[in-house]
């Protein structure tokens, strides 16, 4: 079995080039996301509201010391220093899906095409910004892959007093992840979702969670 399912995939260690579409890419996980995918050389659509935000993160991954400072691969690897590696698109997932589809054409645009999304700002965003990137790996014939961000709340292994819109919207995005990969599978779309644990950010700054953490510790 595993010895199939590495004759079909990709080395996960090979990404050199790929063009990755993170939403939530301004704070938080999102944005460590965008670091480290530039460090192993793909190229970033950093998405979020907070465009300044994403600009001082483009204008880091786009420096030309940026593959140099970190990486296995950076010494190794001759790259273009006047290359474009990280581009900023402003996207409100709660916005209507008209504004959504005109994001995700900027996102698109900006290298061509998008091998990979991920969906790192919730489940509307999941489903609207997979809706039209979908339609796109669909239309650009090359497939690609698309990854939920959800929680451990999600998989009913911890649940915390107050969470119960957060804890049913990752719930519903896990059910989300197993419809969009039968539906998407026939267009060699894969769809899978990573269940975070607990671990500080601006979401996790609330004084529910913040008390959890002082428990836990
Ligand atoms: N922190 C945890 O312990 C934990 C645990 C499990 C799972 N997760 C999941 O991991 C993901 C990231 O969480 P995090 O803790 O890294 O969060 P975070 O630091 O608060 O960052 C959230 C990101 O989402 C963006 N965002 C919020 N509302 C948005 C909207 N309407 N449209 C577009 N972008 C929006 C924010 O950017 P703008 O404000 O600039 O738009 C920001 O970049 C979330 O899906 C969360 O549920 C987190």
């Amino acid at each position: 079995m595993a010895s199939q399912a590495s004759k079909q995939l990709e080395p996960w260690c090979n990404l050199n080039g790929k063009v990755v579409l993170v939403t939530g890419a301004s704070a938080g996980l999102g944005r460590e996301f965008c670091l480290d995918l530039a460090r192993a050389r793909c190229r970033i659509v950093a998405a979020a509201r907070r465009t300044d935000r994403l600009k001082n993160l483009c204008d880091q991954i786009n420096q030309p010391s940026f593959l140099s400072s970190r990486g296995p691969s950076s010494s190794t690897m001759a790259h273009d220093h006047d290359e474009v590696r990280a581009v900023a698109v402003e996207l409100d997932v709660t916005s209507n899906g008209q504004a959504i589809e005109v994001a995700v054409q900027k996102a698109w645009e900006a290298f061509g095409h998008i091998d990979a999304l991920i969906n790192n700002a919730g489940v509307r965003g999941a489903w609207l910004v997979s809706k039209y990137v979908g339609k796109c790996m669909r239309d650009g014939g090359r497939g690609g892959s698309i990854i939920n961000i959800s929680s451990i709340v999600g998989l009913n292994r911890i649940q915390l007093p107050g969470g119960l819109a957060y804890a049913s919207s990752k719930g519903a995005m896990h059910i989300l992840t197993k419809t969009m990969a039968l539906e998407m599978g026939k267009h060699n779309i894969r769809v899978n979702a990573i269940a975070a644990g607990l671990f500080r950010s601006e979401i996790t700054e609330s004084d529910s969670v913040n008390l959890s953490f002082k428990k836990i510790g």
